[in-house]
């Protein structure tokens, strides 16, 4: 007998790619989380539901587990603190960078460098490990315009194309981190529901390998 089953996952680039690979484990969501705005979703097997949620709340849902499973970018991870969920399988999606950007040509301020971010806890390890002392502003969104105002000398944010921080008179400088999203799995799902968690992230993996194998 096939034990319940519930996935996490957030709207918008995680929803979308990660949608193929659950289709190749046999996993399709009969409802449409944009049309329907359901926020827990049927899927084609009776025992497997999909909950839609914040990208940032995904690991909070594994970890206590109200789902099983769950797809985060690496980000959120590193923000969220990891040691709490089981990381098993890179999905290779939702591909990008963190890094520190800041003015074109800018000098680097004289005394204690002012960061925005939204990432706070990367930002401050990162600062740390290289022994500099940082002062780090809070922001939720729209890091880019904090150098442009005055409000920062830097911005820590994730960099894809580079068209964003391009638009905004703003160049990357160092990396922070290689981005992309993760399978997680609730500690206690994956003793209890050993068999059905293992058997699904083995499918997941296969379809990771099928399709950079495909891209390459
Ligand atoms: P929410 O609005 O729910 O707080 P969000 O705006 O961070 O979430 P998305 O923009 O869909 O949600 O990002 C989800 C994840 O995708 C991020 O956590 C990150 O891992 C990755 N990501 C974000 N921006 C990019 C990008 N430009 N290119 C590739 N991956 C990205
Ligand atoms: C992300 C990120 C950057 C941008 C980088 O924003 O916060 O602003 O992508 O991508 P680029 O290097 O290709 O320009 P997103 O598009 O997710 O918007 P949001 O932060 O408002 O969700």
């Amino acid at each position: 007998m096939n034990k319940p089953l519930t996935i996490a996952l957030s709207k918008g680039r995680i929803y979308k790619d990660t949608l193929p690979l659950l289709e190749a484990a046999g996993i399709r969501p009969v409802d449409d989380p944009v049309t329907s705005r359901k926020l827990i979703l049927d899927t084609n097997l009776d025992h497997v539901k999909v909950v839609v949620i914040r990208a940032t709340d995904v690991p909070t849902f594994v970890e206590r587990g109200v789902a099983d499973l769950g797809v985060a970018g690496k980000d959120v991870l590193m923000e969220h603190g990891g040691e709490n969920l089981y990381e098993p399988l890179d999905l290779k999606i939702a591909r990008c960078r963190m890094m520190t950007a800041g003015v074109v040509g800018a000098a680097e301020p004289e005394g204690r460098m002012r960061i925005a971010t939204k990432y706070v806890r990367s930002a401050q390890n990162y600062f740390a490990s290289l022994g500099q002392q940082v002062e780090i502003i809070k922001l939720y969104g729209a890091m880019e315009l904090a150098p442009l105002v005055g409000l920062a000398d830097r911005i820590v944010d994730l960099v894809e194309t580079g068209n964003t921080l391009k638009a905004n008179g703003l160049e990357p400088l160092e990396e922070i981190a290689q981005i992309s999203s993760r399978l997680v799995v609730n500690k206690a799902s994956m003793k209890m529901k050993s068999s059905q968690v293992k058997e699904l992230i083995q499918l997941l993996a296969e379809a990771v390998e099928k399709r950079e194998s495909e891209q390459s």
